[in-house]
C-alpha cells in the first residue's frame, strides 16, 4: 500500500510518498482502509522532532476514517465492512490502510461522511473535554479562544456559543476575521496587530474571562493570565508558536487566584467508556447542526507535505484532510 514515511527529522520535504507492506492486526487491534485523513498540528511535532518518532521510519498521523477490513481474533465491537472513524495515541494513519487498537476506533453513523469524520475526531474530541471536562462551560460565561479560525478553534467557537457563553476570538489576518464570526464569535481580535489584553479588558468591562482557551503559547503567554477574573481558568493546549517559559506558580495567586492545566486528549480516551461517551456528545452536536465541521481543504495524500507547508505558515483555516 502506499503510505507516507518520515525517515529523518526535518521540514515538509522529509515526508516521502512510498510504498510500505500492510500488517494484519495483532491482540485487540483493528485493521481499517482510510478514506480520509485528518491533518494535526501535532504531526509537525513529530516530523520536527518536538514529539519523540515512535521509530524510523514511521508514518504520522494520527486520525483517520473508513472502512473496517480486518480485526483480530477476540475482537467483538467491529466487524470487516463496518463504517468507523479513529484517534491512534501511536502515529501511522498518513497511508491507505492503518491497524488500531480497537480501544480507539469509534462507530461512525451513516449521518456522518469520511471526510467529515477525519476532520472532526480528534479535533472535535479535544473540543468536547476541553468544555465540558477541562472546565465546564455554562450559559454566561465569556471565554477567550486563540487562533479561533483553526481547526480545533473554530469547533470550540461553535459549541462554546452553542453552550450560552459569550466568545472572543483571537485570529491572525483579516481573512480569519470574517471566518470567526461566521462560526460563533461575538468579538474577534487580531493580536498581530492589536494588544488583545486591552482589547479582552475593553469587551468585558475590566472584568476579563471565565477561561482562556490557549492552543498557541509563548507568544500568547503571559498575556492569556491577564484576560481572566479572579478565579478565572487558563488551559493550555498546544504551542505552535513556541513553548511557554517556565513560571512562578506564585503568578497565579497575584493575578487572581487563577487555576492553570495543560491538559491532553489520550488521558481523557484512557477508558473505553469515555471513548464512546465523548464520541456520542461530539456527533450529538454535530448531528443537530449546532457545530458544523469545517473543511477548507481536501489534498491527495501524497501531498501531505504541502499540507503541512501550509498549516505551519498560519494558510489553513477549519480543518484540512488528505486523501488516500
Ligand atoms: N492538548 C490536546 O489534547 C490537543 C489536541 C489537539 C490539538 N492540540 C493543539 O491544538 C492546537 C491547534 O491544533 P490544530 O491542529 O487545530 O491547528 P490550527 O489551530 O489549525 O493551526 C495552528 C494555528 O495556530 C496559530 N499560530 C499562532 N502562532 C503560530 C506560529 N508561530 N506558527 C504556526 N501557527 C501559529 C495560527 O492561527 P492564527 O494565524 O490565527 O494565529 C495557526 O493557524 C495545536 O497547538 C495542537 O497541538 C492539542
Amino acid at each position: 500500500m502506499k503510505a507516507i514515511r518520515v525517515h529523518r527529522h526535518g521540514g515538509p520535504e522529509v515526508l516521502v510518498y512510498q510504498d510500505v507492506d500492510a500488517r494484519d492486526p495483532g491482540p485487540g487491534e483493528v485493521r481499517i482502509r482510510n478514506r480520509a485523513i485528518g491533518l494535526n498540528y501535532a504531526d509537525v511535532y513529530y516530523r520536527t522532532g518536538e514529539f519523540p518518532a515512535p521509530s524510523f521510519p514511521f508514518t504520522p498521523g494520527l486520525e483517520g476514517a473508513g472502512e473496517v477490513v480486518a480485526v483480530a481474533e477476540g475482537v467483538r465491537d467491529f466487524a470487516p465492512g463496518d463504517r468507523v472513524t479513529y484517534y491512534c495515541p501511536v502515529p501511522g494513519a498518513y497511508a491507505e490502510e492503518h491497524v488500531v487498537p480497537a480501544h480507539f476506533v469509534i462507530p461512525l453513523p451513516d449521518s456522518i461522511d469520511f471526510a467529515t469524520a477525519a476532520a472532526m475526531t480528534v479535533k472535535g474530541l479535544t473540543a468536547q473535554y476541553l468544555l465540558h471536562r477541562t472546565f465546564r462551560v455554562e450559559s454566561g460565561h465569556v471565554v477567550l479562544v486563540h487562533a479561533a479560525a483553526g481547526g480545533v478553534g473554530l469547533l470550540l467557537t461553535q459549541w462554546a456559543k452553542h453552550l450560552g457563553a459569550t466568545v472572543i476570538g483571537t485570529v491572525g489576518s483579516p481573512e480569519k476575521v470574517a471566518i470567526a464570526r461566521r462560526h460563533g464569535c461575538d468579538h474577534v481580535i487580531e493580536y498581530r496587530t492589536e494588544d488583545f489584553v486591552a482589547r479582552v479588558k475593553e469587551i468585558t468591562g475590566g472584568e476579563g474571562c471565565h477561561v482562556v482557551y490557549d492552543g498557541v503559547g509563548k507568544a500568547t503567554f503571559p498575556g492569556s493570565l491577564d484576560c481572566l477574573r479572579r478565579f478565572g481558568c487558563f488551559v493550555s493546549y498546544g504551542t505552535p508558536s513556541g513553548s511557554i517559559e517556565p513560571f512562578d506558580i506564585t503568578t497565579l495567586a497575584i493575578k487572581g487566584s487563577l487555576h492553570a492545566t495543560w491538559p491532553v486528549l489520550p488521558h481523557h480516551l484512557a477508558r473505553r467508556e469515555d471513548v464512546l461517551a465523548m464520541s456520542e456528545s461530539l456527533f450529538g452536536v454535530v448531528a443537530s447542526g449546532a457545530v458544523k465541521v469545517p473543511i477548507h481543504a481536501r489534498l491527495p495524500l501524497a501531498e501531505a507535505a504541502e499540507a503541512h507547508r501550509r498549516l505551519e505558515s498560519r494558510q489553513t483555516t477549519g480543518s484540512t484532510v488528505l486523501i488516500p
